[in-house]
């Protein structure tokens, strides 16, 4: 695993959106796995301004969020459909038809099979992801077994918690109980992956991660076996790294 520790959020943010660009400028054609959440917002940003600076092209790109929240319809405030729409597609000339997020709504196993199809049938070149403080990854919450594909998946109540914010006047019951996430043999399948974590919350799950014992109590830690993973993590989250 390349680790970076980057000074700030920002400047490692930076760093991640040169990862992506290159993936973007090398193959037009690339397909990606997103992740939404608080860590890549800055990264978002940083695709949005190249955008307007430089008019990257994604008009080939596909893209694959790794999850959404059951019961949310796209354009529900705090959907994920409606995140990636505000924070990254409405601003670069993605095409809608490239871009596919699980449904919220729906028979759930019926959302899985055909999510979980699409996945099969392209392999993302670069997966972008985020780690929750409890080390899930999509909403791989601890326990989930490695082999799992698009799943639905109970929260735990720290998730619960920890997205809580996201939620007006951050009600907690208004955030919902269970989400379809693609599994972790999904996101282990990408060739390229970039995780990243950011601030004091994540320096417990990020030394997991670091210390290589792999265990699904820390979904994370599976990355260990990936042979071509990018970790950014800033000067807090990094905090216990030797
Ligand atoms: C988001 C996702 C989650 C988040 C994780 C961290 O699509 O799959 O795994 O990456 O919960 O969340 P933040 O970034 O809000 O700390």
């Amino acid at each position: 695993m390349k680790i970076i520790i980057a000074k700030n959020y920002e400047e490692a943010s930076k760093q991640a959106a040169e990862i992506v660009l290159e993936v973007v400028k090398k193959k037009p054609d690339a397909t990606l796995g997103l992740a939404t959440g608080t860590t890549p917002l800055k990264l978002y940003e940083e695709l949005c301004e190249d955008y307007q600076k430089n008019q990257t092209s994604w008009k080939d790109i596909k893209s694959y969020n790794l999850d959404e929240y059951v019961g949310l319809a796209p354009d529900h405030p705090q959907s994920y459909h409606k995140f990636m729409n505000d924070h990254l597609f409405s601003h670069i000339d993605i095409k809608d038809e490239n871009t596919h997020v699980p449904s919220g709504l729906g028979d759930p196993e019926d959302v899985c099979d055909k999510y979980n199809k699409m996945l099969e049938e392209n392999p993302r070149d670069l997966q972008i992801l985020g780690i929750g403080s409890n080390g899930h990854i999509g909403f791989n919450e601890p326990g989930t077994d490695f082999d799992s594909v698009t799943h639905l998946m109970p929260l735990k109540e720290s998730t619960i918690l920890d997205n809580a914010h996201l939620f007006f006047n951050d009600d907690i019951d208004a955030v919902p109980k269970a989400s379809i996430t693609m599994g972790i043999k999904n996101i282990m399948d990408a060739k390229e992956i970039l995780v990243m974590a950011f601030g004091t919350r994540k320096q417990k799950v990020v030394k997991k991660l670091i210390d290589g014992e792999i265990t699904n109590e820390y979904p994370v830690t599976i990355l260990n076996k990936h042979p071509n993973v990018t970790l950014i993590v800033d000067e807090e989250a990094g905090a216990l790294i030797k």
